[in-house]
């Protein structure tokens, strides 16, 4: 759905373009405020990976993939620390990229003290609040969202015995809310989850925790589903909106927080390509639901996901190989974002065939972080001044 009249008249010109249009500007002509990725710090003196995820034309948005958890910021009772955050946050502000932030309460990731505390209902209420007034405040005016609460159910609906739940009941959910919402009153409060995009138990279970905070007279902006697929099991992309569609009819917005789509290795054609399948049915239907305002990708290339580590014998989740080298489930993300792709045997020798387009080709160079040239670039090969254009790899020179 279109949230502007730009966003309709870019989308009529959309198909008929063949271009190197990159996948956020593709996102906001489709009508979504951005198409993002995840991040994580190690990851960061990589400098030909920090090239790629600056690169505005396809990252409009970055979410820290670790380093707000709650044993990065507050290791020990009371002692916060912001340093690492503060990183992803600045690259964020000096790309002019937006921030989601991510994730103040969840059961993962939790330092010692709160997992083997000896709690009353009392004592860890007051040491949830202290934590997200802490971390929230600190980062005010920074994110665009909060995912507050992070995967909070089992797969049948009920929730998950977390220390959260069992010492203080599903209140700590509201309360959670409620803390959040006094800290930083403009942040977008989500609640996130994986296997939401099924709908059925946890789809259901997941709108009630809405109806929850709700019900609590408690602020809820938006239902984030991290979409952690394996090859061939994402849902049909008009499946996918009705479900989208189910949360954005309580009042709420949705996006795609976390996605990747893991293939068992060793890869083939016939897998990738089903992952570019896959990719475009998940993009097109946040395309497809009024209220659907963003997709990010839990990191950009194969070289930094987290899925061999946590899915042994499964890789290769991401749109980059681990040489950075763009994947069909690119083009996949594009073709669902509505833009027209060409065909493999045109990669090489794309160019813009509608006239009318603004994405591309200016007379004047490109800008600071601009991509400036790679296989398949027909936009400027120029920087303006006082930026030099620099190799980054075979797909992409950017303006450094
Ligand atoms: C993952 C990170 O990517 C890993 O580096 C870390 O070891 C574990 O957590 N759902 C979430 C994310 O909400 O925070 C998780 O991130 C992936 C699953």
């Amino acid at each position: 759905m279109f949230h502007s009249l730009t966003g309709a008249l870019a989308a009529c010109l959309l198909p008929n373009i063949v271009s190197a249009i990159g996948l956020h500007e593709a996102a906001v002509a489709a009508g979504l405020e951005f198409f993002g990725s995840a991040t994580d710090n190690g990851e960061l003196t990589d400098l030909p990976y920090l090239a790629q995820l600056s690169n505005t034309s396809d990252f409009g948005q970055i979410t820290p993939g670790n380093s707000q958890k709650w044993d990065s910021t507050e290791p020990s009772q009371g002692t916060f620390s912001f340093t690492r955050g503060d990183v992803i946050a600045d690259l964020a502000e000096d790309n002019g990229q937006l921030l989601r932030c991510h994730t103040l309460v969840w059961h993962q990731q939790l330092p010692s003290w709160v997992t083997s505390g000896s709690w009353t209902s009392a004592t860890l209420t007051a040491a949830l609040q202290n934590h997200i007034t802490n971390v929230v405040t600190h980062y005010k005016g920074r994110c665009i969202h909060w995912d507050v609460v992070n995967e909070a159910l089992n797969e049948d609906g009920t929730y998950r015995t977390n220390i959260f739940y069992t010492t203080i009941g599903e209140s700590y959910i509201p309360i959670a809310f409620a803390a959040a919402a006094a800290a930083d009153p403009d942040v977008k409060l989500y609640y996130n989850d994986y296997n939401l995009e099924y709908g059925g138990a946890k789809a259901a279970a997941a709108r009630a925790i809405v109806q929850l905070i709700q019900n609590a007279g408690v602020k809820v902006d938006g239902v984030g589903f991290q979409a952690h697929f394996g090859v061939g099991t994402v849902p049909s992309r008009s499946s996918l909106t009705s479900v989208l569609k189910s949360f954005t009819a309580l009042g709420v917005e949705v996006a795609y927080t976390e996605a990747d789509v893991r293939i068992q290795l060793p890869t083939s054609a016939t897998t990738l390509a089903q992952q570019a399948t896959d990719f475009r049915n998940l993009v097109g239907s946040c395309v497809d639901t009024d209220g659907c305002v963003g997709f990010t990708i839990w990191d950009w290339t194969d070289k930094y996901s987290w899925v061999p580590s946590t899915f042994p014998g499964y890789g290769a989740p991401l749109p980059w190989d681990e040489n950075f080298v763009k994947k069909p489930a690119y083009d996949g993300l594009l073709a669902g974002l509505g833009v027209t792709v060409p065909s493999p045997t045109t990669t090489t020798t794309a160019t813009v065939t509608s006239t009318t387009s603004t994405t591309t080709s200016t007379s004047t160079g490109a800008p600071r972080w601009g991509q400036c040239g790679g296989n398949g670039w027909t936009g400027p090969t120029v920087c303006s001044s006082p930026w030099t254009c620099t190799y980054v790899n075979d797909w992409y020179s950017q303006c450094l």
